[in-house]
């Protein structure tokens, strides 16, 4: 479930966690018991919170592949089940 708001103006003012709530609201009522997202960046705050808004918590970190040749950093896998949604 990547998100992306592109003009940075924009950022922090509420859409990003409305889209994830949107979303997973699509995803539970199309039958899911859980979702998880997992590109949410180990240095990206900003996201971490717009998930962690819309009651996902951390699961797992896992490493990915960025850019450059060889370059690595570590995602976040977040997750939100039926039962805690709030
Ligand atoms: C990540 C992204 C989708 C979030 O959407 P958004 O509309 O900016 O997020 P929201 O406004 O819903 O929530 C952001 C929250 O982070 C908080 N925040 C912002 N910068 C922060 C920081 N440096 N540290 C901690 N929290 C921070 C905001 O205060 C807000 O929380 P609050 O409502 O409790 O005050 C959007 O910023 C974006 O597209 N960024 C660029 C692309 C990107 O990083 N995508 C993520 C990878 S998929």
């Amino acid at each position: 479930m990547p998100v992306c708001i592109g003009e940075k103006s924009e950022w922090n003012k509420g859409y990003g966690s409305e889209v994830i709530q949107l979303l997973m609201d699509y995803a539970f009522e199309d039958g899911a018991d859980r979702v998880f997202a997992c590109s949410v960046g180990e240095h990206n705050p900003r996201c971490l919170r717009a998930f962690e808004k819309c009651g996902f918590r951390i699961v797992r970190k896992v490493k990915v592949r960025k850019g450059g040749k060889g370059k690595w950093e570590c995602d976040l896998v977040v997750e939100q089940i039926r039962q805690r949604r709030h």
